[in-house]
């Protein structure tokens, strides 16, 4: 058997999913509960791996090392960085790299040391599958979430994007820096937590991987105001639905 396996750092963004896995099994290992079941018929693996790149590294060495894992989804939010990408949007990351890594003058700045590369590659075929999963929901997105949610957050014509995703262990809260990112990485689309850890280990262990995120504030001033009811009564819709669609079609 081979599992699917679904990773996010916070609950909301995973109750959805574990309440339709009426037959789920818990393990647990390094205090973390995994959930094995099936989901829309496929077998599973759920986690919430808390936040963090060294808590995703881990979550994510567990599944790769003792769940039969054969593909490995993260979903959640991000800081929209990019121009054009706004809060609603969904930003599947081709490529991942970690903004606060910094061996210089030793390696280049944000070059993983003695891997030669600060950006992992996620997979094509996943991506292609989960930004197609998003522009369905995207596109049905009144009806999942209802009307007044769509209004409170002005929600108007969510957009689907692809490309580089940067993490670092940071909660970006100010526009400046947000706007030291943005100078110093022009074509990141979004910013979050854990992202470049789960790519970096999946590509050590061979895992095909995708990075999948809503956008829930800009990185700005305002990004703690916005973060917690957008995560409560948007994210975690689109999230799990982004999910349950990518199964069905998969
Ligand atoms: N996840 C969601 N919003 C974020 C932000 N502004 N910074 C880092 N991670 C995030």
């Amino acid at each position: 058997m081979s599992r699917i396996a679904i990773m996010a750092a916070m609950h909301e963004e995973l109750h959805t999913l574990l309440a339709l896995m009426p037959d789920e099994q818990r393990h647990l290992l390094g205090g973390r509960e995994f959930w094995v079941g099936r989901l829309q018929g496929r077998e599973v693996v759920v986690v919430l791996s808390r936040i963090g790149k060294v808590a995703a590294a881990t979550t994510a060495t567990l599944l790769a090392t003792h769940f039969d894992v054969r593909e490995l989804l993260f979903t959640g939010v991000a800081g929209g960085l990019g121009e054009g990408v706004r809060v609603g949007d969904v930003v599947v990351a081709d490529l991942l790299l970690q903004h606060d890594l910094d061996a210089s003058p030793l390696f280049p700045r944000y070059e993983v040391p003695l891997y030669g590369r600060s950006r992992f590659a996620t997979d094509a075929r996943l991506n292609r599958a989960l930004q197609e999963a998003a522009e369905v929901v995207l596109g049905a997105s009144a009806t999942h979430l209802g009307e007044a949610a769509v209004q409170a957050f002005g929600l108007g014509k969510a957009r689907v994007h692809g490309g580089l995703v940067i993490s670092g262990d940071q909660f970006v809260a100010s526009a400046a820096q947000s706007g030291a990112l943005r100078a110093a990485l022009p074509d990141a689309l979004a910013v979050e937590m854990e992202g470049a850890a789960v790519a970096q280990v999946c590509h050590d262990l061979g895992v095909p991987c995708a990075v999948v995120r809503t956008i829930s504030d800009r990185a700005d001033d305002t990004a703690e105001r916005d973060f917690g009811a957008f995560v409560r009564e948007v994210a975690s819709h689109y999230s799990s639905a982004i999910v349950l669609r990518y199964l069905q079609g998969g």
